[in-house]
């Protein structure tokens, strides 16, 4: 209980909350969630409309707990691979993403985070996975980190306009902790379809996770970073992918902004060789 005493301590526990990200109460007491049955296979999409999900139900008045949950497995993916092939179009992709209930992360998110920018744009940036502002507005790269990216495209001279960008993880995760290794493994076909669709000249992966799950690598992004890979599509076009640093890194890290601001001006001199 907050008295007079405690205040200014429980004010700044919330801040840290914030801070750290824990940004939804959900209930008073903590739910043993072991205890709990298993999740039971998800109902058609039909019968689970955007709005009743989205819409916060106390955890204490939600027994027995709507089958809502799909549990993460090689089916999953299996069918978003499918969905995904299936797309003729980037609008296509988005239905089939917000028709797709394989992935848990969907039933905690309030929006799909599909792209921003220009889809005819010969430079594609790809993140982890949407925050806090980025699941209310339905757009990636719109907090803290989006407004540093915006900066950081233009000092090469581009903005959204000029640019498309998307997420590994279309679906915020609560609390933004990190994607699973089987969350990363059920979107991967739709981010890379996502890609080939798009079809940039240059792809720019913004973090290691973006770079581990589209470059094929297991290396460290500081050990990553300025050096050209390749992204190949499923039809195996080739792009030149650039790793660099997380935007959401730089606000923490700032003495790394140089790092970055060079792998940036690499992208520009890639770009301008190539339109040349
Ligand atoms: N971080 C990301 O990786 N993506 C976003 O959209 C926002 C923050």
């Amino acid at each position: 209980m907050i008295t007079p005493d405690n205040a200014i301590d429980t004010r700044a526990l919330l801040a840290f909350y914030a801070e750290a990200g824990v940004d939804e109460a959900l209930d008073e007491a903590p739910v043993n969630r072991f205890a709990e049955a298993a999740p039971q296979p998800s109902p058609p999409a039909a019968a689970q409309p955007a709005a009743a999900r989205a819409a916060a139900v106390p955890i204490a008045q939600a027994a027995p707990r709507p089958a809502q949950a799909a549990v993460p497995d090689e089916a999953q993916a299996a069918l978003a691979r499918q969905l995904a092939a299936g797309a003729a179009t980037l609008e296509e992709l988005r239905e089939a993403m917000a028709s797709f209930d394989g992935c848990n992360l969907k039933f905690t998110a309030k929006n799909l985070v599909f792209s921003d920018g220009n889809p005819e744009a010969a430079l594609m940036l790809v993140g982890e996975a949407p925050g806090r502002d980025e699941d209310i507005e339905g757009r990636p790269f719109v907090g803290r980190s989006g407004r540093l990216l915006d900066r950081m495209l233009a000092a090469i001279g581009l903005d959204r306009q000029s640019a498309y960008i998307a997420n590994v993880i279309p679906w915020r995760p609560p609390g933004n902790r990190a994607p699973t290794p089987h969350e990363t493994e059920i979107c991967r076909p739709f981010i890379e379809r996502q890609i080939e669709l798009v079809g940039p000249k240059v792809l720019v992966n913004l973090g290691g996770p973006s770079a581990k799950t589209l470059l094929n690598t297991t290396e460290g992004i500081l050990r990553l970073r300025g050096n050209w890979r390749v992204h190949t599509t499923a039809s195996g076009t080739v792009i030149p992918a650039m790793p660099t640093l997380h935007p959401a890194y730089l606000l923490r890290t700032p003495a790394h902004k140089r790092l970055a601001w060079r792998d940036f001006v690499e992208v520009k001199m890639k770009l301008k060789a190539l339109q040349a």
